[in-house]
């Protein structure tokens, strides 16, 4: 048996040694962690256990019958973070350039599987050269089966891709299935065809960075939902952003002790909103004065900044927000806002987190190029995810909500379970000054004095229209409040709607616009 367990010991140290010291040494020039190091750094100290650590590839082609790659090129395994369990897999550029052939593919696989079975978040981290080139189709049958279960496990359990080096070629269709891609600034890229490809093609002259880093993608395309300075930085937000969600889609998120009084009174509230409508202010401030003190993480930050989205807390329970950003294109709806906005809510939706929306938005973005994009298949999209979303949805409508966009922020008629208005608030077809030009035309071109003529009616339309009385009067609005009892107010019919359940129609599955 000594024997035997010493062979256990040689043969585990050269599979944890990865691509050898040389190859371990470059990673950490670029200032990347290895696979190994990434795992310890991400899970609770000593959870891990890994898994499938022996399997070898049984290529022979170009080489390959020679080419050692330890543990395939990919960690795999389990383990905690903060006490929960979750599944990860870590591909090892050091070997063979973490690329993906058949046996590396069936580890990924089995995490996922696992993950399936356990019903627990898996978290996949990607720095690879692509599709095992020597390997040819069995390499390409290898993403198929991890998009397949990608797909499969969508709504199931949290997928969460995180991108630590290259992700090229079609590779980057599974971050793009998974429900959250996060990538570290300066060392991870994306793209279908990189920069060579592109000059050939195109002959446009790009650099990896340029084309797929971190920052174009969460700024331009939308495709990074988070971005960190560094690794551990990353590593450390993935453990925060698990904090918010649940295990699986028949749990509820953890619920965590709060310190901040859930009756705390807001005086400061009111003063936010500036007194001129079309003003700008940032909804964040609102926010974070609202929810539970420090909880709010936003997602997607930087992408169509004209909505805000993010998970806060409200009496120590996970929501998601989904907020009009008056300081950024006074908070209109456009394709990149609903698309982003509707992603978020279908996410929460899938996974029992309740929806607070705050409505302050004057409309959808008027433009030919908005038209030509097709705003009225992406603008649809929330209207669809609001309508479709089963958990407990809150709306606080804070100052406009114009035409199509009042239905469209979660209002009464797509299923909010309760609409709060502030005072401030205007709901109405369109803005005082657009709808006197209109239904008053006749009047003010007759008019003696136009502009005084013209004023008065807007001031006519906004005693009647620009409120939150009217919608009131119909029971669109459940409550107008004062703007100090937000706090008090949401908690108090978030704790009402715990207990909602709602069903919808059996199908095989929906069609949602896109
Ligand atoms: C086999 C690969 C490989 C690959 C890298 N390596 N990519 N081996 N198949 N796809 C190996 C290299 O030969 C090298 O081996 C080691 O990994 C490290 O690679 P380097 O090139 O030395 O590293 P670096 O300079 O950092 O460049 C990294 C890189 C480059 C930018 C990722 O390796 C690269 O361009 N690779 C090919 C990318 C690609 O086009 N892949 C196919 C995408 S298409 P040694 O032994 O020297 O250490 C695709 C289709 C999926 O993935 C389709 C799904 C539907």
């Amino acid at each position: 048996m000594e024997e035997k367990l010493k062979e256990l010991a040689v043969r585990r140290e050269k599979i944890t040694a990865g691509g050898g010291p040389k190859r371990v040494a470059a990673q950490h020039e670029k200032g990347k962690l290895t696979a190994r190091e990434r795992i310890q750094a991400f899970l609770d100290a000593g959870s891990f256990v890994e898994v499938d650590a022996f399997v070898e590839h049984r290529a022979v082609d170009l080489g390959m019958d020679k080419t050692e790659a330890p543990g395939e090129g990919v960690v795999i395994g389990y383990g905690t973070v903060n006490g929960r369990t979750v599944w990860v897999f870590a591909q090892d550029f050091t070997v063979v350039g973490g690329s993906l052939g058949e046996m590396h593919a069936a580890k990924i696989c089995k995490a996922m599987d696992m993950a399936m079975k356990a019903g627990c978040p898996c978290i996949g981290i990607n720095d690879s050269g692509g599709a095992r080139i020597q390997e040819g189709v069995d390499a390409l049958s290898g993403y198929g089966d991890i998009f397949y279960r990608n797909t499969l496990a969508s709504g199931v359990i949290p997928q969460i891709s995180v991108i630590m080096g290259p992700c090229a070629g079609g590779a980057v269709y599974s971050p793009a299935l998974t429900d959250f891609t996060v990538m570290v600034d300066k060392t991870s890229n994306m793209f279908i065809t990189g920069p060579q490809v592109i000059k050939a093609v195109t002959r446009e002259d790009v650099s990896a960075e340029d084309l797929g880093g971190a920052l174009v993608h969460s700024e331009v395309s939308g495709c990074a939902h988070l971005m960190f300075n560094n690794e551990q930085e990353t590593l450390e937000g993935i453990r925060t952003l698990l904090s918010y969600l649940p295990q699986n889609n028949i749990e509820d998120a953890p619920a965590y002790p709060c310190s901040d009084p859930t009756n705390r009174s807001i005086p400061t509230l009111a003063g936010i909103i500036p007194d001129t409508p079309n003003k700008p202010y940032d909804i964040r401030d609102v926010i974070h004065q609202v929810f539970d003190s420090g909880s709010f993480f936003e997602v997607q930050a930087l992408y169509a900044q004209n909505i805000v989205i993010g998970f806060a807390r409200l009496g120590g329970r996970s929501v998601g927000i989904i907020a009009n950003q008056p300081r950024i294109m006074a908070g209109v709806l456009d394709i990149n806002a609903s698309d982003k906005a509707s992603r978020f809510i279908r996410f929460c939706d899938a996974f029992n987190i309740p929806l607070i929306t705050l409505t302050d938005t004057a409309g959808y973005l008027p433009g030919v190029g908005q038209e030509h994009s097709g705003v009225i298949r992406h603008g649809a999209k929330l209207l669809y995810a609001y309508s479709e979303a089963t958990v407990p949805k809150l709306t606080l409508i804070v100052r406009k909500a114009y035409g199509g966009a009042y239905i469209a922020m979660c209002s009464k008629h797509l299923g909010a379970d309760q609409v709060f208005a502030w005072p401030s608030a205007e709901i109405a077809v369109m803005g005082p000054d657009g709808a006197a030009n209109i239904i008053f035309k006749k009047d003010i071109d007759e008019a003696s004095d136009p502009v005084a003529k013209r004023q008065e009616k807007i001031n006519e339309y906004k005693q009647k229209f620009a409120n939150p009385y009217k919608a009131a009067t119909r029971g669109y609005v459940d409550d107008v409040i004062d703007p100090a009892d937000t706090r008090m107010r949401l908690f108090g019919a978030l704790s009402m709607l715990l207990g909602k359940r709602e069903s919808r129609p059996a199908k095989k599955h929906a069609n949602m616009p896109v």
